[in-house]
């Protein structure tokens, strides 16, 4: 058999392929879709949990400094209030007068006059947009409104009427949750300063612009870590965090050559950071934000304490000291890691067959810690001999490990349905088996197969899926 490459890969073939295997759906789908909104299949659905499992155990298990909660998605609109988000969390909108397309004017100025935008103010943005003179890009026309503020919460009233008084906010970031527990956190468990607190979560945003996929969502999941520290403490702190991240990615498989760091310019921080560093992927539309580290100072506890009047300092026993924490923040979005990782994954190869017979295959090279299966059973025929035994295998497997069973088409296609939905290996019961108790291991990457004997199975699959 020989290997060969195919060009990169593009947008289109990672959505193509996430809509036939029943990865991701566009949400509401019947309907025709509703913008920037997604539905996981089974099998995007099992790749999320693995890479939220994978970001709790890295993060918070194998640590004793983390401890975890799992908070609300409604929250008190004084939260939204005193976090600054109410009056800061917004995005520079602009629309054309003619069609009524709104655009998001930062975006304009980059993408279509290529000029940087970040930390420009309304009033720049509209001069630089007015002077350029600029075409709307959907009708040409050249007519535009000012450049106005739009807030990226959504909003929902509590109870049966919409009278002011009662709007409440979906979270825009799960950060919050885990500030308004730090004191519930700090006397019901054992944790001293330096120590974190992780929250997996959904959070919401308004987000206008083109999602290019799952890149930007409306509902999101967020993976967020506030970690507590002494102020003195901060640069330190921040160097660990920036490796602690890079070894996640690793970890997870993330290719290392497509990920690199950004700096924030102090123009573009938000409103409670005083250093943000972003980890950038090279998607194929371009370097684009991955996830972020932020030192947000004791901005936010500090808020909270003056807006809810609560004593939220932290008094170290040891030095007999109380002081207001502050904190480094690890902050990224499970669709977007999700979207890194099948980009990192997808490959179109020119093989040939065991006759020689040229195909296309495509290869979700996926870590075995978040391909959806781990490992798929497939009886060579659907005699009840073999299939009979392919249960029993599958009965086993299935105690430890997320196991496919397929004894539909030939096993060509079925070897080549394993491998586009990333499935490390592919264990095939022939009549053999019936004699030798054996079955042939097929290793994905390689497409290398090996006899091995039904005893040994399931150690040998642990310690190839742990490699
Ligand atoms: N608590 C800090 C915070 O929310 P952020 O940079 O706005 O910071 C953190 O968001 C991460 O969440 C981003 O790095 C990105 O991975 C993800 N994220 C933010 N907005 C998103 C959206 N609309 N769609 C998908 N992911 C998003």
């Amino acid at each position: 058999m020989s290997v060969d490459q195919r060009p990169p890969v593009t947008m289109e073939m990672i959505v193509a392929l996430a809509k036939r295997r029943g990865f991701i759906f566009p949400g509401s789908d019947i309907y025709g879709g509703l913008a920037n909104t997604w539905d996981f299949g089974p099998l995007g659905s099992e790749i999320k949990r693995n890479i939220r499992n994978a970001w709790w155990q890295f993060f918070v298990h194998q640590r004793a400094d983390i401890v975890g909660i799992d908070g609300g998605i409604l929250l008190h609109s004084k939260v939204w209030e005193a976090s600054g988000h109410l009056n800061e969390f917004f995005d520079p909108l602009i629309d054309c007068r003619n069609c009524r397309a709104r655009y998001r004017a930062d975006n304009l100025v980059e993408d279509r006059l290529d000029r940087p935008a970040e930390g420009f103010s309304l009033e720049e943005l509209d001069a630089i947009l007015k002077e350029a003179n600029l075409a709307c890009p959907a009708c040409g026309h050249r007519e535009w409104t000012n450049v106005r503020q739009f807030n990226l919460m959504f909003q929902t009233h509590l109870g049966p009427l919409e009278e002011s008084g009662t709007e409440v906010y979906l979270r825009p970031e799960t950060a919050q949750n885990i500030f308004v527990n730090y004191k519930n956190v700090t006397q019901t468990t054992r944790v001293k300063v330096p120590f974190g607190i992780a929250q997996i979560g959904k959070a919401f945003r308004n987000e206008i612009t083109p999602g290019n996929f799952i890149f930007r969502v409306l509902e999101l999941e967020q993976m967020e870590i506030e970690y507590f520290i002494r102020e003195q403490d901060w640069e330190t702190t921040f160097e660990h965090w920036l490796n602690a991240k890079a070894d996640f990615y690793r970890w997870i498989g993330l290719r290392p050559d497509r990920l690199r760091t950004r700096e924030h310019e102090q123009d573009e921080l938000s409103h409670y950071s005083k250093r943000t560093v972003d980890f950038e992927y090279e998607f194929p539309f371009g370097w684009k934000e991955l996830s972020g580290l932020a030192y947000r100072t004791d901005f936010d506890l500090r808020q909270h304490q003056e807006h809810s009047g609560v004593d939220l300092t932290y008094y170290d026993q040891s030095n007999d000291e109380r002081f207001l924490p502050h904190v480094i923040e690890p902050a990224i979005g499970v669709e977007r890691l999700l979207l890194t990782l099948l980009l990192d994954a997808y490959h179109e190869e020119d093989v040939t067959d065991v006759n020689d017979k040229p195909y296309v295959r495509t290869v979700l090279r996926l870590h075995p810690r978040i391909a959806p299966f781990k490992v798929a059973v497939l009886p060579l025929s659907r005699k009840p001999e073999l299939t009979g035994r392919a249960m029993e295998i599958v009965r086993e497997l299935r105690t430890e490990m997320a196991v496919e069973y397929d004894e539909t088409q030939s096993i060509g296609r079925r070897y080549r349905r394993q491998d586009e939905i990333g499935t490390p290996f592919c264990v095939t019961i022939d009549f053999d088996t019936l004699e030798d108790n054996a079955v042939t291991v097929r290793d994905r990457d390689t497409m290398v197969q090996d006899r091995i004997a039904i005893a040994e199975l399931g150690d040998v699959l642990r310690e190839r899926l742990a490699r």
